[in-house]
């Protein structure tokens, strides 16, 4: 359970004018039907312990979360943290499921691999895998009460005059536009439209942008950068009238339509020059593009429009499915902060994502000297960031919210694995509404529906009465043949009332045996184990590391490699194509196929030395809080990034420091990280 439930808001929801204020809002939001939304602002934010695991240099200012944006916010609320700026880039509810590529490293021990190694190779080249990140799988009305949640729990960290930018996509920003205008009834609005390469095929037309809400008060910080100008045609054209304001576009008539005077200045004094000037930075430009240096959007449309996304150069590109170029938030964090909040210089602004991903949003705060929160529930979110922000030795803390969830990864990936956890459950079981997780069989008792809470929601997260009269006086009564459920829950209100109150209100026969899944869930990891030897020398200390044993990374590409191989082979596409099964216009496609690489299996080493991505020396803490003295980072290619500096050198599975070592942490490709808490000197 948490600590205790924090407010959202000053003053008791309940006297707010949010929900009750649009009606529309509100049924979208299903409150008449399912109170749930109602019920958690009502509760409040769940506010958990917060562990801080690592401190890297010292500004207790800058911080990352791991944990949910709502507890995150709770904790932020309580300490009195208040966010000048927030962007974030939540889940789109795009429908599609976010991959992370896993690169398999060089083993430093395998000679062949070392040859190989001197050779620059390309990325088609590398060996690597997918691990799921985050699913972006929601009906609407599940993600908009969800985002409703979150958005006032943001909007209760926002200082007097914060503002701030949503980005999203055409999936649900219409949907989105309605709950903000609720939410931040009060604040001026504007849309920013982010064009972003043609999307989508058939006879439709493509989508072209992505769109970034922006909600400001009338004293918020806004400087948005002055368009580049106006063009040719208003510049020759620019006169004075009688009054001395500054027009463009005389009452004229062409080609059969009226131009009016467009009014560009009002300020007689300035020059002709200064009006055009004042003019671009009154109105700054709302259309942005993602190609740099592509300001002029009209042009882009027509010229350079291909199918890319999102520009990056290949330094900035951190391998993060949905990351957004630096570029994009040097442009928000300028438009509307200050490096400083008050004049006396003491105060630095502070810029939130709590949607924060690879972390481009805290690194380039960073750089522009504003302090920065970052908040991700997704574990390789935090790493990314982490290691970002080394590199360029920003000094942060990490904090991780101890909830209770065991997290394997992150939420996505712990519910596939919850579904392998629980001896015998079967998933997508017929007959079973989607309220079911799936079913157990029991030799007496036949078949036993088990309900499991989604992770990736919020708002299944405590069984409390209204969940439970779902279950008793909605679900039970659908089922057939059945004699016992099992319910699993992640925190009880009070487990002694709820179960007082399924028993009275249950009017079937069947059983309810509630189960708590944070059990199952603590059995998700199984560390993986190093095997070291670490020696005192003539100057420091040197850690070689001898073998690396990682089970769950081996099931992952051994279930790759099963995947691949049962894949047809180039063989037998050839042979289909002599059979004369190629199904292409002209053959075309079975000459793209002919083109297809043989799946060749990823095949791991004895030592495994390949599967290390990181490994970090603490010479100053023996326990706590991590304290990274020494650190070395394979990148993908197998160049060592030593404490954050890229360097031109492949790993020789050797790390050396000048204190003596006290803790080891290696983490794995696919992030999983272990600690050596004690380490011995042969
Ligand atoms: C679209 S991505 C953000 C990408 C980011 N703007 C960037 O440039 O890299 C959305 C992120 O939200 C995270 N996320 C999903 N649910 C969350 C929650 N409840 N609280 C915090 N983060 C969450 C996901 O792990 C994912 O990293």
């Amino acid at each position: 359970m948490p600590i205790k439930y924090v407010p959202f808001f000053p003053d008791t929801v309940e006297g707010q004018a949010i929900l009750n204020n649009f009606v529309r809002t509100r049924r979208a939001l299903n409150y008449k039907d399912n109170d749930g939304v109602y019920r958690t602002l009502q509760r409040g934010m769940p506010y958990f312990e917060l562990e801080k695991v690592e401190s890297v240099g010292n500004n207790p200012k800058n911080i990352l979360i791991r944990g949910e944006c709502i507890s995150a916010c709770a904790f932020l609320k309580e300490r009195g943290i208040k966010i000048d700026l927030v962007y974030i880039d939540p889940p789109f509810a795009s429908g599609a499921d976010y991959a992370k590529k896993v690169f398999i490293r060089r083993n430093p021990k395998v000679a062949n691999a070392i040859k190989k190694a001197e050779e620059e190779m390309e990325i088609e080249d590398l060996k690597s895998f997918e691990e799921k990140m985050y699913g972006d799988i929601w009906n609407k009305e599940a993600y908009l009460n969800w985002m409703f949640e979150n958005l006032c729990a943001i909007k209760s960290v926002m200082s007097d005059n914060a503002s701030i930018y949503v980005h999203l996509d055409w999936n649900i920003v219409h949907y989105m536009k309605v709950l903000l205008d609720e939410i931040f009834i009060g604040y001026d609005f504007s849309e920013i439209v982010w064009i972003c390469g043609l999307m989508g095929a058939g006879p439709i037309y493509p989508k072209s942008h992505e769109t970034i809400l922006f909600y400001k008060k009338d004293n918020s910080y806004f400087k948005p950068p002055a368009r580049k100008g106006y063009g040719e045609y208003v510049r020759n054209s620019i006169q004075k009238d009688d009054g001395g304001w500054y027009y463009t576009r005389r009452m004229e008539s062409s080609g059969g339509r009226n131009y009016l005077k467009t009014y560009i200045s009002t300020n007689s004094e300035l020059s002709k020059e200064e009006a055009l000037e004042e003019a671009s930075r009154k109105r700054p430009q709302p259309a942005w593009s993602s190609w740099i240096g592509k300001e002029d959007v009209a042009e882009l449309y027509n010229n350079d429009f291909g199918v890319g996304t999102y520009a990056f150069t290949e330094d900035e590109n951190v391998g993060y499915t949905t990351q957004k170029p630096p570029t994009l938030l040097n442009r928000i964090i300028n438009a509307s902060s200050d490096e400083y909040r008050d004049a006396n210089k003491l105060d630095r602004m502070v810029i939130a994502d709590f949607f924060g991903g690879s972390g481009v949003a805290a690194k380039v705060a960073n750089e522009l000297k504003r302090n920065f929160i970052h908040v991700d529930v997704g574990i390789n979110s935090i790493q990314t960031t982490r290691d970002l922000l080394v590199a360029v030795n920003a000094e942060f803390d990490i904090y991780e919210i101890k909830d209770g969830v065991n997290l394997f990864r992150n939420p996505t990936q712990t519910m596939d694995k919850l579904a392998k956890l629980i001896p015998g459950l079967q998933r997508n079981t017929k007959g079973l509404s989607k309220y079911w997780f799936g079913k157990l069989n029991d030799s007496k008792l036949g078949m036993i529906p088990v309900y499991i809470p989604d992770l990736r929601d919020h708002t299944q997260r405590v069984f409390d009465k209204p969940i439970a009269n779902q279950l008793v006086n909605q679900e039970l009564g659908e089922l057939e043949n059945v004699k016992k459920v099992v319910v699993y829950y992640i925190d009880l209100d009070d487990k002694k009332e709820i179960e007082q109150f399924i028993k009275e209100q249950n009017n079937t026969e069947i059983a309810v045996e509630l189960r708590d899944v944070k059990q199952v869930l603590s059995e998700t990891v199984i560390d993986d184990i190093v095997e070291y030897k670490a020696k005192e020398e003539k100057v420091g200390y040197c850690i070689e590391i001898k073998k690396i044993i990682s089970d769950r990374l081996l099931q992952k590409i051994d279930e790759y490699n099963q995947k691949g191989l049962a894949q047809p082979s180039k063989q037998d596409d050839e042979q289909e194509e002599e059979n004369g099964n190629g199904n292409g216009e002209n053959g075309e496609t079975g000459q793209a196929e002919k083109k297809k690489k043989k799946f060749s299996p990823i095949t791991i080493s004895k030592s495994g030395l390949e599967l290390i991505e990181l490994v970090s020396l603490d010479c100053t803490n023996r326990d706590g809080i991590w304290k990274s003295d020494k650190e070395i980072k394979i990148d993908k290619y197998g160049y060592v990034i030593e404490d954050g500096q890229k360097t031109k050198n492949f790993w020789d599975a050797k790390i050396r420091c000048e204190k003596k070592p006290l803790r080891m942490k290696v983490r794995n490709i696919a992030g999983d990280e272990i600690i050596i808490e004690k380490v011995k000197l042969q």
